[in-house]
């Protein structure tokens, strides 16, 4: 091959590669191969002892060129680059990266904040099945087949017989059967009705159950447990006031309801009644002590039953029910 041409090809070969150099590690290549000691460039020249004095001549001093312009050239984009990292590394206009944080749900909030105070008061923390036996979820509790009291709770019956428990009472047969008092247990849980939905129904809600028994309970000790509770899990001071309440489960039969914290008139949160349900309670039925083994004769104790959704929707003024089951991020961002 002519002297000439081969040089012409040098001089492309290495305009290329050094174009194609995208970083400092491609810059060492390219460097090894053709501006060091025994690279491509230095090999050319040291080639030209073998041509002709006029050859060697103008070859090399083109080749020599050749050299001093690709280092000058392979110098300034070393340069170029080496700003191009400095600036990345220190760029103080890029955006920080945005790391999106999680939130407990509201209703999980409240349940932690339902727990602890309990399980301070000495009460054991129990989970039983959503899915129940109608046995537990109605005659264990005193509402035998055919109790117009089982109208009351529009229940979901799954095909094989069992249903969804339309009320976290339904584990106070689980908590109760075979065991000796002294008991304090709390059973949170979500339970299921078979209801039109609007701003305060929901097919499905939480609800936190309670169950004292021992020998000397009453219903003093009840008040004194809601006058404790009730102000730690509203996070607020309250006013509470009890009523008469049926349910077949417990007598006497209770509700317990706060003042309104919201206005003194009557608004849409209190309905204008300025008084708002927060739980049923009572005193265990002797027939529910039967049923779980305890000698009604010998034991006694209160037991309630209350929505941790409406806790949360009193905590958080949150007016529509159905929005703490909507999954929306904009409603769950705020808590
Ligand atoms: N289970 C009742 C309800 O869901 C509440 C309740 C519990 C009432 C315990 C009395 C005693 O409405």
């Amino acid at each position: 091959m002519p002297i000439e041409t081969e040089l012409k090809r040098l001089k492309e070969a290495a305009g290329a590669a050094l174009a194609a150099s995208k970083n400092g590690r491609d810059l060492d290549l390219f460097f090894a191969e053709y501006l060091a000691r025994g690279g491509k460039i230095s090999s050319f020249l040291r080639g030209l002892k073998d041509v002709s004095i006029e050859e060697r001549r103008t070859a090399g001093k083109e080749a020599n060129l050749l050299r001093q312009e690709t280092e000058r050239k392979y110098a300034e984009k070393k340069r170029a680059l080496r700003g191009e990292v400095a600036a990345k590394a220190l760029d103080l206009t890029i955006p920080g990266k945005r790391r999106e944080r999680g939130n407990l749900h509201p209703l999980t909030r409240v349940r932690m904040d339902i727990e602890d105070v309990f399980l301070g008061m000495g009460f054991l923390v129990e989970d039983t099945p959503e899915v129940e036996d109608a046995k537990f979820n109605f005659d264990f509790v005193n509402m035998p087949a055919g109790h117009p009291a089982r109208d009351m709770m529009d229940t979901f019956w799954l095909e094989n017989g069992k249903l969804l428990r339309t009320h976290t009472s339904a584990g106070q047969a689980r908590v109760l059967s075979g065991k000796k008092p002294p008991l304090r247990v709390l059973i949170p849980g979500r339970v299921f009705r078979r209801e039109a939905t609007d701003a305060s129904h929901e097919t499905t809600f939480y609800q936190y159950e309670g169950i004292m028994i021992d020998e000397n309970i009453s219903l003093a000790d009840f008040k004194g447990v809601i006058a404790e509770v009730m102000p730690r899990i509203m996070k607020r001071e309250i006013n509470y006031r009890v009523r008469p309440g049926y349910f077949p489960f417990v007598e006497p039969g209770i509700e317990v309801d706060i003042e309104c914290f919201l206005c003194r008139s009557g608004c849409s949160v209190c309905k204008g009644e300025k008084w708002i349900e927060v739980m049923g309670a009572g005193m265990v039925h002797p027939e529910v002590l039967k049923n779980a083994g305890i000698d009604p004769r010998k034991y006694r104790g209160f037991a309630f039953g209350g929505s941790i959704d409406r806790i949360a929707m009193l905590r958080f003024g949150i007016r529509d029910i159905r929005l703490l089951w909507s999954g929306d991020l904009h409603f769950l961002k705020q808590f």
